[in-house]
């Protein structure tokens, strides 16, 4: 699923904000906006007011110099930044040209002077500008290819700098590899220089959780769901575990298995704040500590019970053997929202498969082409934009921002324009918006519990429409299922030693960052990428 699961349910009266990044690109592709300047009479000032809108510098004299064969970063960074430039000058050339071009047709055609010609000589001097105007729309052609070139040069460093990180990643292994036995260093230098692209390996079965996964805070439920005498039965990292209100109305969260013969105690009742067992009526409180035992005499039993509180319309709980750090995380919509749907799902798919599903937004127009992203042109170039160090960024050309927050919580913040318009805007300047999270809880290596949470900062009526949490559930869903089955196709393939991740290219940087985290995760590493915290 995109972070624009519901979205879908807007697109019946709404539609997408478009990023104005997109237009500029294509501004230069496609032609400049010239501003014609009027004069107090009305008329158009001559070609001296509106010549100074193109006295850009000439680029051509700062040439980055290279020096050897080979350029390094900066270098690279130089080339392409002169690249722009020249693009951006030899664009406003071209109009330049095209517009005088025009102008002198327009004074050959000016019936006032025409008197003084006769029809040959301005029939040979149409003939000489058509052949000059050919010239310039040959120009501006061949800038277009420049340009587009220009831009796969920028994506092809953006794809380098992932594989740079790739690389630090994978330094240790490269290091063990070049000191086996029959691998020189010469050899393996050979063959990272062919192949310089470096691949994150997320294949086979998923591998035992590391401790270290489990030492955060985890939403498991909503607020709202967890009555007084309801259990909420979960699986997390492969164990069962029931939340319930305790005495006072506090969650607590203990194992869903009885100490007396394995019973899953959610198939009981909450009685005064204890969990019953169904079997033999063993009682519990939110420590897992036995209260009562009926029919034989009290002995002294206690099961796993789990730290647990209750913030921001969820319940929590943390699964790690380390102390709970102090403060929970806060993963409040941005004021101004209200949220209208708290929807959860069980899906048969390991949580990363799920996270890199949702960090990835260049799917959608091929994905979601019954929902949200029905008839969604595809774009020449999708980006996701964001420092080289963060989780967090926005996607061109979509008006969407989005976050990584871990360990496995996805925030997007989407604009929608008015009914039919594709406004040319960025998320901040879309009138009205979505905002999601999805919590992916891992429940086991083949599951995920999903916690789904959609607000609006526009139509407050909506919350007070009757089944309309139903209506939410089932664009929720509809969504989902696109993206479901062919998540569940690269489980099976991965569990069968295909690699998710072979061929990363610019648009899954946030995929690929969240790899690099877990990865770093998953090898206990002390100091994780990305972290905020550390
Ligand atoms: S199995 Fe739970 S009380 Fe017997
Ligand atoms: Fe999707």
């Amino acid at each position: 699923m995109t972070a624009i699961a519901t979205a879908s349910a807007l697109s019946l009266p709404i539609s997408l904000c478009r990023s104005s990044k997109l237009n500029n690109k294509k501004g230069v592709r496609g032609g400049f906006r010239v501003f014609a300047v009027f004069t107090e009479e009305g008329g158009v000032e001559k070609k001296s007011s509106w010549e100074t809108l193109f006295d850009v510098e000439d680029p051509r004299s700062k040439v980055p110099q290279r020096k050897g064969k080979f350029l390094d970063v900066n270098q690279a960074l130089e080339v392409a930044r002169y690249d722009i430039q020249y693009c951006d000058w030899r664009a406003r050339q071209d109009v330049l040209t095209i517009m005088l071009l025009h102008e002198k047709v327009v004074d050959v055609l000016n019936p006032l002077a025409r008197d003084y010609k006769s029809i040959g000589t301005v029939k040979k001097e149409l003939a000489e500008l058509q052949e000059e105007l050919a010239q310039a729309h040959r120009q501006v052609h061949i800038s277009e290819a420049r340009v587009g070139t220009a831009l796969d040069k920028l994506a092809y460093m953006e794809a380098l700098v992932n594989d740079r990180l790739l690389q630090d990643r994978n330094a240790t292994a490269s290091d063990q590899t070049s000191s086996s036995p029959g691998t020189s260093s010469e050899s393996l230098s050979v063959k990272q220089r062919r192949s310089p692209r470096k691949t994150l390996n997320v294949s086979g079965p998923v591998q035992p959780y590391h401790p270290r996964l489990m030492n955060f805070w985890y939403p498991v439920a909503f607020t709202a769901d967890l009555k007084d005498d309801t259990m909420i039965p979960i699986d997390c990292f492969e164990e069962p575990w029931v939340i319930f209100r305790g005495k006072g109305g506090k969650p607590g969260c203990v194992q869903n298995t009885c100490a007396h013969r394995a019973c899953p105690l959610h198939l009981g009742s909450v009685n005064e704040g204890r969990i019953q067992c169904p079997y033999h009526g063993w009682e519990y409180s939110t420590d897992g500590k036995c209260e009562k035992m009926p029919s034989t005499r009290l002995v002294d039993v206690k099961i796993k019970s789990l730290p647990c509180f209750e913030q921001e319309g969820m319940i929590w709980i943390w699964p790690g053997n380390d102390p709970p750090v102090a403060t929970l995380p806060s993963l409040q919509p941005p004021s101004g929202f209200q949220v209208h749907a708290e929807i959860i799902m069980e899906l048969p798919v390991e949580h990363g498969l799920l996270l890199d599903n949702l960090l990835d937004l260049a799917h959608a127009p091929f994905t979601h082409t019954s929902t949200f992203a029905k008839g969604w042109s595809v774009p020449s170039m999708v980006k996701f934009l964001t420092p080289a160090s963060g989780l967090q960024g926005y996607w061109d050309p979509y008006p969407i921002d989005m976050e990584f927050r871990p360990p496995c919580m996805v925030l997007s913040t989407i604009g929608i324009s008015k009914p039919g318009k594709l406004g040319g805007q960025s998320t901040d300047q879309c009138p009205t918006h979505l905002h999601q999270l999805h919590v992916c809880l891992p429940s086991s290596r083949q599951k995920t519990r999903l916690l789904y949470r959609m607000s609006l900062d526009f139509a407050p009526v909506l919350k007070h429409i009757p089944f309309m949490q139903y209506l939410w559930r089932h664009f929720a869903e509809q969504v989902l299922n696109e993206d479901l089955r062919l998540v569940v196709g690269q489980q099976e393939r991965m569990i069968n030693g295909a690699n998710v991740w072979n061929w990363p290219v610019a648009y899954d940087k946030l995929g690929v960052r969240y790899r690099l985290w877990r990865d770093a995760v998953d090898r206990g590493s002390k100091q994780l990428p990305f972290d905020k915290t550390m």
